[in-house]
């Protein structure tokens, strides 16, 4: 292994879930382009199906690659390093973007960042958006989407430490449980915070995983607790007080993750907090992590959720496979920190 890249672009690659993406970065961390293709064909199921992921990554690589070389106004004579997510995740949809990057970086005789993608959800804050600087360490990050949601106190560029994790459900997972619950489509995120606009967030005292010792997590009685509810309820009942349902819902997931934050940041000194992963989109997340009295900060987005162009800032930071060394690596369905 050898030292990241010396110059040239970075070109990434992620496939780990059901997202085709692609991107170009520069050394210095500004996006040149970042391509995401997501497959809605998945919505109609509830959930991703990892046989159609893969197929669909496949079919849309090659042109997801070229569009963030286009973009980027970059042919392949520019870029100095190959970066992609080797895990964790579905590993049919890894192997997708795993072969392709090591094709491309064979070809060209280039190294290969082979990366964590839960080091790219940490290393997002380290992009440079509209001209702006990085989010540098020392912080504590919240990471939590649909797959994974984890605390992680990051000192470093490369590596962090995982300060507490959910022994169930990620919270967006919980998001779409309880949507699915209330009858709203998939993801369930953005429907139902839209359904508790104008809810009453305190109508249902669902459990805000207080039980739960320490700084981790856990949504699945949480979600029991709603099925209960609306069992209760009947269903016409259920069906006037969706809202309030809802609106009660999302604050116990909201409270869970903030009052955990709340002890991290308490527990390590740190007075700055970064947030990643599809639930940061969440709006009464983003306000109750905004009046703690600390450092915020948010990526937009796009670098939220999963993307490339957090893979090429992991891959800046990390030693990097030289060709052809790089041919033997594997991709891995879960990580090796318990996540
Ligand atoms: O990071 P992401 O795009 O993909 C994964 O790696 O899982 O996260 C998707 C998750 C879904 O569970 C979705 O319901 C949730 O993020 N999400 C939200 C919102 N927007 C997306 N959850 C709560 N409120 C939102 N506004
Ligand atoms: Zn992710």
């Amino acid at each position: 292994m050898s030292r990241a890249v010396a110059e040239g672009l970075v070109l990434a690659i992620e496939t780990s879930c059901d997202d085709t993406c692609a991107a170009v970065v520069t050394r210095d961390g500004v996006i040149a382009s970042n391509v995401i293709s997501s497959q809605g064909i998945h919505d109609a199921y509830g959930g991703v199906v990892p046989e159609i992921a893969s197929r669909h990554h496949l079919e849309l690589m090659d042109a997801v690659v070229e569009d963030a070389l286009t973009r980027a106004g970059a042919s392949l004579d520019d870029i100095g390093l190959v970066a992609v997510t080797r895990g964790p995740g579905l590993v049919g949809a890894l192997l997708v973007g795993l072969s392709a990057a090591k094709a491309i970086a064979a070809v060209r005789r280039l190294p290969l960042a082979a990366v964590d993608h839960l080091q790219g959800h940490v290393s997002a804050n380290f992009l440079r958006v509209d001209g702006g600087a990085p989010f540098d360490p020392p912080f504590l990050c919240l990471v939590a989407s649909g797959g994974h949601t984890f605390l992680a106190r990051v000192e470093e560029h490369h590596g962090f430490e995982v300060l507490g994790r959910t022994l169930d459900d990620a919270a967006g997972e919980a998001f779409d449980k309880g949507a699915r619950l209330l009858g709203l489509p998939f993801p369930g995120g953005p429907h139902l915070q839209r359904a508790a606009e104008p809810g009453d967030p305190t109508a249902f005292a669902f459990p805000i995983a207080e039980k739960v010792a320490g700084l981790d997590f856990s949504f699945s009685g949480l979600k029991t607790s709603l099925l209960y509810a609306v069992r209760d309820l009947g269903e016409q009942e259920a069906r006037r007080r969706h809202a309030d349902l809802a609106a009660s819902f999302q604050h116990a997931i909201v409270e869970a993750l903030a009052r955990r934050v709340e002890r991290a940041l308490e527990q390590t000194g740190l007075d700055r907090l970064a947030i990643g992963g599809g639930v940061a989109a969440n709006g009464p997340l983003r306000a109750r992590l905004s009046a703690l009295g600390v450092e915020v900060h948010v990526p937009p987005l796009a670098l939220c959720t999963d993307n490339a162009a957090m893979i090429a800032a992991a891959a800046l930071h990390q030693p990097v496979t030289p060709y052809p060394e790089h041919l033997g690596l594997d991709a891995y369905s879960t990580s090796d920190r318990g996540l």
